[in-house]
């Protein structure tokens, strides 16, 4: 079993990922600010392979203490998303880049490091073309553009990596987030019962939270196989139309209406279809539908308020 350090762990991802290596008899170190959830964590106290450390990852003596007692470093404390990040631009680029900067200091050549980024650097796609991991990054956001200079930082200093660049995920956690795509769309639609689109055919991919942690778990187990690569993470059948998940949801949520808006630009100008065959023929592939995870949500929001928290 091996020792595994998470960054940023009592978040979205995070929280999922502890609980899953911890049910795998891993031990796991999370250092946290709790910025948002502070009970996300809650169930895994008991777990006497589980340690939380309530501080900032921008701190260079405490991180470098830990990836020296830790096989793993699986690096997730980021402010997360466009809008987040341009609101907090300084604490932005000192959390998204500083702290891996500092971790290609500190690193020792046995640690192993599991970086997750967007795949959203991506931005337009050309039409009946599917991006793969050689496609140009041209990342638009502050946030995109630190996740995209993290991800060069780790391919070029850090010896033992494995890069994925995420789709949008969705999906039930115990630190839960409504401003991602899928989320915000189930969570409009069971308060509002309405859909407003802007620019419906723009197109996106999708990947279930529980499908990212499996693919960490497959990770760990295969690391020598896919170490030193850089593999996009999605659901395969999940590259749609923003009009199509409308739809999809509206399947689950007869009552939904949906309002499509013309000549009014959306301003999240992501427009791609992703390749997941690199990690695909590697032996790892998402499996958990939009339609599984849309039914899980329409009951999280319906059921339980608290549940919706943004990070906005
Ligand atoms: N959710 C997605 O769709 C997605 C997609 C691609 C990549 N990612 C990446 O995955 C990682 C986790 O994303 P998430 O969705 O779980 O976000 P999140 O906001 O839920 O989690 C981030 C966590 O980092 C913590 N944190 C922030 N600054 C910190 C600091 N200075 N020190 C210690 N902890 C700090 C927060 O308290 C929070 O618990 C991020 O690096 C993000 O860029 C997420």
């Amino acid at each position: 079993m091996s020792k595994i350090l998470i960054t940023g762990g009592a978040g979205y991802i995070g929280s999922m990922l502890c609980t899953k290596l911890l049910s795998l008899g891993h031990q796991v170190t999370v250092v946290d600010l709790l910025k948002y959830d502070k009970g996300s964590l809650n169930h895994l106290y008991f777990n006497r392979n589980f340690k939380l450390i309530v501080d900032d990852a921008r701190k260079k003596n405490l991180i470098k203490n830990l990836v020296n007692k830790n096989d793993y470093i699986i690096p997730l404390a980021a402010l997360v998303g466009a809008p987040l990040c341009e609101k907090f631009k300084k604490d932005a680029i000192s959390t998204n880049l500083g702290t891996i900067q500092t971790l290609c200091e500190v690193i020792t050549k046995k640690n192993k490091v599991i970086y997750l980024t967007t795949n959203s650097g991506y931005g337009i796609g050309e039409k009946g073309k599917y991006c793969d991991e050689n496609s140009p990054l041209n990342p638009i956001s502050l946030y995109g553009r630190t996740k995209c200079d993290g991800e060069d930082l780790v391919r070029n200093k850090i010896k033992n990596h494995v890069c994925f660049r995420l789709a949008t995920v969705f999906g039930h956690s115990y630190r839960m987030r409504s401003d991602l795509l899928v989320n915000n769309f189930v969570h409009t639609t069971v308060k509002k019962k309405r859909l407003t689109l802007f620019e419906p055919h723009f197109r996106r991919n999708f990947i279930h939270v529980r499908d990212v942690v499996n693919a960490i778990e497959f990770t760990i187990k295969n690391f020598n196989r896919l170490k030193n690569n850089v593999y996009n993470l999605g659901l395969s059948s999940a590259n749609i139309s923003k009009i199509m998940l409308a739809r999809k949801i509206q399947k689950h949520f007869k009552k939904l209406r949906i309002k499509i808006v013309k000549n009014r630009k959306d301003p999240d100008k992501r427009d791609y279809f992703v390749s997941n065959k690199k990690i695909e023929k590697k032996g790892f592939k998402a499996t958990i539908s939009l339609d599984d995870g849309i039914i899980e949500l329409i009951q999280i929001f319906s059921n339980d308020k608290n549940r919706i928290i943004n990070n906005y």
